[in-house]
Formats: structure tokens, C-alpha cells, sequence
């Protein structure tokens, strides 16, 4: 089997689950400033060092994370095991800077497996590829360590092969003993460092060896602003099984030069950090993150959403909220978004499509008066529903409706034209059932 055949066979659960929940989460969580603090305000290691002896989330309960991730209608997880700065949330054999060393003394990896595998969802590891932290990782002159312009690392000797060393010992952890993980999310290359300057072809082989179904990202070679060779119709060993668009989302889906669709998943934050952030209120609310989602399945995609648990280990009032709220529609409406893809038809005015064989939604996000018309199904339409909750729709073209005769109508219970939707939630469905042709 070719590459592109076998990454189509082992995304088919991703493609299909549509919607995941990214968890950042590590030191930064004291500081609350987001996960770059390190980086953006030049904070030495030693100065850095206090928040790991502080590091206690007593309150982190991680049953509860999983359980709001399911009722928010999300199949699978991705926990930062460990990000930029080094800290890992795991019991690694090669470090000290690890959970297990702190006042907390928990494997919080082991949790996270442990919770969210319980109530049903996949299970991801993010893992960053820079660290901050390592002697052997290079600080001065270096784009983005914490000491890239402090003096004291000036010629410093650094060995970075023993850091290669030290990422691949850790991913031959994190993939050994933790039983079947899912999904492996690298994060990220840069200048100087991709590819096979993370000696990536053996990573990848360790990798595949180890969990043969895993899925990865690309960013083994790619970053936020490019999404590497996935992209192409002869990927390279780096490419990993889907791209990773970051806070946007692909204007028209993601194809190769030659159309192949390309798995991706755009990751999205709640707020405008990944990282716990208490003064940033700049929340989207549930409404944007359905559309959004509804969005990213309509063009083939996926969405995952981040939330920053604090540093005492509880998830955000605000975020919960928004997901909950989130939840409530998916489990009336989930059926519109899972093992669902782009519809045959051209995105309607009012709203989109998404469609799964014969079932299409229509995605109702704009106000109606009167009737409904569904450009593209003339003589296609067996049934309309509301998804919601079963209500029968009427197939009638109105008699106000006779100089459109190409199109078809639906209407909310009221044989006349005087039936309108009102904007009771972000995104109402109706699920057609269509003729075969
Ligand atoms: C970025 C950032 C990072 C974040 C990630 C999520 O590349 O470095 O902080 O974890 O994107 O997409």
C-alpha cells in the first residue's frame, strides 16, 4: 500500500470524529501569562525554576476534564506532555524536571490516560520538540530560548545530539508505557531545526514501530505558517497524516496540487492563549465555536479546542461554560458533524451544508422569512427534519415561490409563506434525506 492509502486508512477515525479537546498546560500555568512567558519575557531558567517548586494542582481532578470533554461532544484528547519549557507532566526516567519530582508527586500523563480513555475518547500526546530547559537544547543566538541574548550562555557548549538523544528516549516512553495512544502532535520546526535535524526519519520509524496506528502531525518539519510536505502528492517521511492549520480556518479545505483531499485539523484557542491567562476575557462564545466547527466539517476538516487549566488543576469557569453550552448542541445536532465531509452541493446563502451518503444537512445560521429554498436539490428531496428534534419540515413550494421553479423549499410547519426561523440557537439543522439519483 502506498503512503497516501495508508494515511487514509489510519485517519479514517479522525476524520470521521471531527471534533477534539487540546489541553496546554505545565508551569505557565503559575505566571498566567501564557505558555511563552519564558520566551517572551527573557526569564532565565534559574528565575523560571520557582514555579516548578511550587507546582501543587491539588484540585486537579481529571475524571472531571474528561467528563466535560464528552459531554461537549469531543472524541478525542491531546495533553500537552510537555511544551516549550521543558517541564514534563510525566514520570520520564531521563529528567528531574518532571511532576513526579514536584510537591504534587502525581504522573499526570498516567491520569490524563487514565480518565480520558475511561470515558471513551481517543487519546493524544502533544510533545514539543524545542525545550528550554535542557543544557543541550542551544539558548544564546537561538530564535526563540528564554536566554538567547543573555551573555552568560555566550559560547556555550551544548551538545545537541545528546538533546536528540533525550527527546528520543522520551517519546520511546510516552509511546511504550502508556498502552495504545492515538495521536502524536509535535510542535514545531523551525529554521535550522526540521526535519532530520531532529534526526526525524528514525523518530518517525520509532515512532510507527512502537504504535503502528498512531496518527501525527507535521510538524516534524512544519510550523503554524506552513504545513510542510503534506500538502504535496509525494509527502516525505516528515509529513506526518494531516496537517495542522493554527487559529485559521483553510478558505477552501485543504487538496493537494493533483485534489487529493489532505486530512487537517485547525486548533483553536478559547480565549487568545493556549496557556491559563485569567486577565485575557477575550472569550469566543459557544455559538462561534459551533459555527466554527460546523465550518471546519463542511471543508473536510477537524477542529480542536484548547482549554488552560490553572495552576491548582481546575478547568476555567468560562471555558467549561462555553463547552457545556457547546455540548448541548452537539448532542442534538452531533449527527451533522460526525462521519460527516463536504456536501456535493455549493455552500447555500444562509448558512452551509455538511452530508453523510444521502443524509444532508442544512445548517440554518441566517434568519428566514417565509420560505426556505435549497439551491441544487430540485428533485432530490425524500424527506426534511429537524435534527433537533424530529419536527417535520413541509417540501412546498409556496405560491409566492412560482418564478423560482429550479429550486426546492422548505418551510417550518406552515403550508403559507409565512414561516420564518427565529435565532433560538447558533446553527439550526435540517436533515434531508435525498432521493438516490
Ligand atoms: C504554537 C505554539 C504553541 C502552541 C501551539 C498550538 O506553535 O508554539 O505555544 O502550543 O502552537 O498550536
Amino acid at each position: 500500500m502506498d503512503f497516501i492509502k495508508e494515511r487514509e486508512e489510519r485517519t479514517k477515525w479522525f476524520m470521521h470524529d471531527r471534533f477534539g479537546m487540546f489541553i496546554h498546560w505545565g508551569l505557565y500555568a503559575i505566571p498566567g501569562r501564557g505558555e511563552w512567558v519564558q520566551s517572551d519575557e527573557q526569564i532565565t531558567q534559574k528565575t523560571y525554576e520557582k514555579y516548578f517548586d511550587e507546582w501543587d494542582p491539588a484540585r486537579c481532578d481529571m475524571k472531571e476534564w474528561a467528563r466535560l470533554a464528552k459531554r461537549a461532544g469531543m472524541k478525542y484528547a491531546v495533553l500537552t506532555t510537555k511544551h516549550h519549557e521543558g517541564f514534563c507532566l510525566w514520570d520520564s526516567a531521563y529528567t528531574d524536571f518532571k511532576s513526579t519530582k514536584t510537591a504534587c508527586g502525581r504522573d499526570l500523563v498516567r491520569e490524563f490516560v487514565d480518565a480520558f480513555r475511561a470515558e471513551g475518547l481517543k487519546i493524544g500526546f502533544y510533545h514539543s520538540l524545542l525545550d528550554w530547559h535542557h543544557p543541550d537544547y542551544p539558548a544564546y543566538g537561538d530564535m526563540y530560548h528564554p536566554d538567547r541574548e543573555n551573555e552568560e550562555y555566550k559560547g556555550k557548549q551544548h551538545d545537541f545530539d545528546r538533546y536528540l538523544t533525550y527527546l528520543h528516549n522520551q517519546v520511546r516512553e510516552l509511546l511504550t508505557d502508556y498502552g495504545k495512544i492515538d495521536l502524536l502532535w509535535f510542535d514545531f520546526s523551525y529554521e535550522g531545526h526540521m526535519g532530520e535535524d531532529w534526526k526525524g526519519t528514525e523518530l518517525v520509524h520509532m515512532v510507527r514501530q512502537l504504535q503502528p496506528d498512531i496518527i501525527m502531525n507535521g510538524r516534524l518539519e512544519a510550523n503554524g505558517e506552513s504545513y510542510g510536505s503534506v500538502m504535496t502528492d509525494e509527502p516525505n517521511i516528515f509529513s506526518g497524516d494531516f496537517a495542522c492549520p493554527e487559529m485559521i480556518i483553510p478558505p477552501y479545505g485543504l487538496r493537494t496540487p493533483s485534489g487529493r483531499a489532505i486530512p487537517w485539523e485547525a486548533c483553536f484557542t478559547l480565549n487568545n492563549n493556549w496557556g491559563y491567562t485569567p486577565n485575557d476575557k477575550h472569550y469566543k462564545n459557544a455559538g462561534q465555536i459551533i459555527k466554527k466547527l460546523v465550518e471546519c466539517t463542511s471543508k473536510n476538516g477537524n477542529m480542536i479546542v484548547n482549554i488552560s487549566p490553572t495552576a491548582k488543576g481546575e478547568i476555567p469557569k468560562q471555558q467549561a461554560e462555553i463547552l457545556d453550552a457547546v455540548g448541548d448542541w452537539m448532542r442534538e445536532n452531533g449527527e451533522s458533524i460526525y462521519g460527516c465531509h463536504m456536501s456535493d452541493f455549493e455552500k447555500p446563502e444562509w448558512g452551509r451544508y455538511t452530508q453523510n451518503g444521502n443524509k444532508l444537512y442544512a445548517h440554518i445560521t441566517e434568519e428566514s422569512i417565509g420560505a426556505i429554498a435549497l439551491p441544487g436539490v430540485k428533485g432530490r428531496l425524500k424527506k426534511a427534519r429537524r435534527l433537533s428534534d424530529g419536527y417535520e419540515m413541509l417540501m412546498l413550494t409556496p405560491w409566492v415561490a412560482k418564478e423560482f421553479p429550479d429550486c426546492e423549499f422548505i418551510n417550518y410547519g406552515t403550508p403559507d409563506c409565512f414561516s420564518f426561523t427565529v435565532d433560538e440557537t447558533p446553527d439550526t439543522v435540517i436533515e434531508l434525506e435525498l432521493k438516490e439519483e
